[in-house]
């Protein structure tokens, strides 16, 4: 499989429980690599551009509030087949539905609270990298 980058956001839920270390651990532990990180407050543009895709739903400004409520850490993970990966490492997006051992089981509050977010694809994971990080910011 190939080596892919997907961008993943700690969100404002799991920064202010202090789980940023625990929630790398099992990046880490399923064999992603941490290759950018950087912790940063996201104003409520910036939440609101990239969640744009969903700006109809009726959870838009609800999910813009929270991402902006609180510092994020945002990071692009590499690995083989990197964005599935850490998809699996997340778990289901309800946590209700989340498989044992994953992120979200583990530590999310709500659908909405879900500690963490990752790329759905090569062609977002690219868009969703280049809004935080240029290629001189990425170690690999
Ligand atoms: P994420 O993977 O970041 O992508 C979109 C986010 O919207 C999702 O995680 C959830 O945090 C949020 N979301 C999805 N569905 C709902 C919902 N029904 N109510 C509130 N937030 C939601």
């Amino acid at each position: 499989m190939a080596i892919e980058r997907t961008l993943s956001i700690i969100k404002p839920d799991a920064t202010r429980r202090n789980l940023t270390g625990k929630i790398n651990a099992k990046f880490e532990d399923a064999g992603l690599r941490i290759v950018a990180q950087k912790r940063i407050q996201l104003t409520m543009a910036q939440a609101g551009k990239f969640y744009e895709v969903h700006a109809e739903r009726p959870f838009y400004g609800e999910l813009c509030e929270f991402m902006a409520s609180a510092p994020v850490v945002v990071q692009v993970l590499e690995g083989e087949g990197a964005i599935g990966k850490n998809r699996e490492v997340m778990g289901a997006t309800n946590p209700a539905e989340a498989a044992e051992g994953t992120v979200r089981k583990l530590y999310a509050q709500s659908i909405g609270e879900n500690s963490v977010h990752g790329s759905d694809s090569e062609e977002n994971a690219k868009i969703e990298i280049a809004q935080f990080f240029s290629e001189a910011d990425i170690a690999g």
